[in-house]
């Protein structure tokens, strides 16, 4: 009897044992069930987080794109301060001393064109473009209007 009862007793334990097992797997299926229905939305947060960056690799471009147009767009008061400040700066060799309006004016009176065309080609002690070829004409015409803007002049 008491062995009756013993075995009773391992099939009851077997049947919670497994009765709880089943329950548990019912809960993990539930659960994995749950997770993979959340993972294409997760998925789909990575494509879409995916497109962003692409949006603004196109708006980098576009940034670029806009400052290699103000990279055209002269810079005057730095071509001046690389290439002309040296000599404008303190007078040097007799050059018109930036921001000395009785300096300037006579040489703002000849004109803009005259003015620009000295600075391109060089005049007495003024090298042409400041002594750097590499200036544009564009780029040299800025610095002298700039310079001269600086100095009482309105060109
Ligand atoms: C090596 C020194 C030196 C550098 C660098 C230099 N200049 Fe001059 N610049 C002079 C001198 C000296 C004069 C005066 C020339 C004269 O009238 O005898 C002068 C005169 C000028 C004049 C007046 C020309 C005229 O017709 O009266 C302009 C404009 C001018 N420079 C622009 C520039 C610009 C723009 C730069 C830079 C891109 C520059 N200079 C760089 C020395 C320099």
């Amino acid at each position: 009897m008491s062995k009756n009862s013993e075995l009773r007793s391992v099939i009851e334990t077997t049947a919670v044992v497994i009765g709880s097992f089943v329950a548990a797997v019912i809960l993990i299926v539930l659960l994995t069930k749950d997770y993979s229905s959340a993972e294409p939305a997760v998925e789909k947060v990575v494509e879409t987080s995916n497109t962003e960056p692409v949006a603004q690799v196109v708006m980098d471009t576009a940034e670029s794109d806009s400052s290699d147009s103000s990279g055209a767009a002269i810079d005057a008061k730095k071509i001046v301060a690389a290439n002309c400040a040296m000599c404008h700066e303190g007078g040097l060799m007799g050059a018109p001393k930036i921001g000395s309006e009785d300096q300037w004016a006579p040489r703002i009176a000849q004109g803009k064109d005259t003015l620009i065309s000295h600075a391109i080609n060089g005049i007495r002690q003024m090298p042409a473009r400041g002594g750097n070829a590499k200036l544009s004409d564009e780029e040299v015409a800025a610095a002298v209007i700039d310079m001269a803007n600086a100095s009482g002049g309105n060109l």
